[in-house]
């Protein structure tokens, strides 16, 4: 049987660091509240736009796998922060990487599901022969939208971007399962209101920017049981069983969200993949970046059967099991890197300021 397998995997977090100190010399905020109620300790603000961070994470997934863009049939962009939404981002992406015309790309929105969700959809096309080599990045800059004057969501976001390059396989390898879904009923409880569309002049207000708005417990609970549970689906899809399941790769979004998702599952610590502590939740970049690392941790060896799980606005959810292929080295390494900044933090954060408002410690 014909299935897809990742042979190459690559991440972008760019250099500059937004730490809860900094975030406490900005508002009523502490270390202590931002650890134990979220487990992170610091994040990266990106200079540049995703199309940016996706091609040297892009670059370094080709270089993984052996591959030049020309090899790759397609390129699935999966964000929910685009540089542009004519052209899709994806559009930014092929042409940075030098991408052939006779390579199709796309962006995939479904918010911090966004890898899981392209993850299945490369993997499907791949199975049913329509393409070979699909090269899928998550790249997200959520620094854009975070308003400063709204401590219970400023602390939690951050930007980066992670890849991989999937390719077929007759082997017992590869994507075994996967499945995804939608609870749009908790449509509003993770939200950018006046985004997109919503700045159309008909719709324009008076105060027309806002930033991520989410109603924190709806969220954490919904997330808990739907990670757990497309979890559990996809290990019993593939005909396993939990005791089967060697790394779980949950996204990074709350580290009590991930201990609670691993209990339901059962999964002791060393079976659950952390970096929330170094990034925060970069929403559906979360997944490729922890998978990179893993690999160069000696997390996964061949053969090892890997649970993504991820739940995002929407309210989306999916979860993929694979067994992992031969593979855990790269075959080769590209040295692309982001053009380095002279901005400072603040400098950085500033646009923020100037479009939402300033935090209280800075006003
Ligand atoms: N520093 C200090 N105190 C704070 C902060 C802060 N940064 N933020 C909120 N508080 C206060 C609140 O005002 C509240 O005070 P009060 O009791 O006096 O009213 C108290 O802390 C508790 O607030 P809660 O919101 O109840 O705290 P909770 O334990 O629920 O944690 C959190 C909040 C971290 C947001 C949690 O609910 C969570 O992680 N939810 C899920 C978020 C998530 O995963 N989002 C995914 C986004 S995915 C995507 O698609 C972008």
């Amino acid at each position: 049987m014909r299935r897809a397998v990742i042979s190459g995997w690559g991440r972008c977090v760019p250099p500059t660091v937004l730490s809860n100190a900094d975030l406490e010399g900005m508002m009523d905020t502490s270390d202590e509240w931002i650890t134990v109620r979220s487990g992170i300790k610091e994040r990266r603000i990106s200079h540049v736009e995703p199309s940016e961070m996706a091609a040297v994470a892009g670059s370094h997934a080709l270089a993984a796998a052996g591959l030049g863009i020309e090899d790759i049939d397609l390129i699935i962009l999966a964000s929910c922060t685009s540089d542009s939404v004519v052209p899709a981002t994806a559009a930014h992406v092929h042409r940075l990487l030098e991408a052939p015309v006779a390579t199709a790309a796309f962006d995939l929105n479904a918010n911090c599901s966004g890898f899981v969700y392209s993850l299945i959809t490369a993997s499907k096309m791949i199975e049913s022969g329509m393409y070979s080599r699909v090269l899928v990045v998550a790249a997200e800059r959520l620094s854009a939208l975070i308003d400063f004057t709204d401590r219970s969501t400023a602390v939690l976001f951050g930007d980066a971007a992670g890849a991989v390059v999937l390719e077929p396989t007759e082997e017992e390898y590869g994507l075994l399962s996967g499945c995804m879904q939608m609870d749009s009923s908790a449509l509003t409880y993770l939200e950018v209101t006046e985004d997109g569309l919503h700045r159309m002049p008909e719709r324009h207000m008076e105060d027309a920017y806002g930033g991520i708005a989410m109603n924190g417990r709806e969220v954490f609970r919904r997330a808990v049981v739907a990670m757990g549970d497309l979890s559990v689906r996809a290990v019993t899809a593939a005909g396993l069983d939990l005791d089967d399941v060697d790394l779980l790769i949950p996204h990074q979004a709350n580290i009590r969200i991930i201990d609670a998702t691993a209990r339901r599952l059962k999964l002791p610590a060393h079976k659950v993949y952390t970096n929330i502590h170094a990034y925060g939740n970069t929403s559906a970049a979360t997944i490729p970046v922890a998978l990179t690392e893993a690999l160069e941790q000696g997390y996964i060896s061949p053969g090892s059967h890997v649970v993504f799980a991820a739940f995002g606005g929407g309210l989306t959810a999916a979860a993929a099991m694979m067994r992992w292929g031969e593979r855990t080295e790269p075959l080769e390494r590209s040295d692309a890197v982001l053009a380095p900044t002279e901005r400072s933090l603040m400098e950085l954060l500033d646009a923020n300021f100037q479009v939402y408002g300033f935090p209280e410690k800075l006003k």
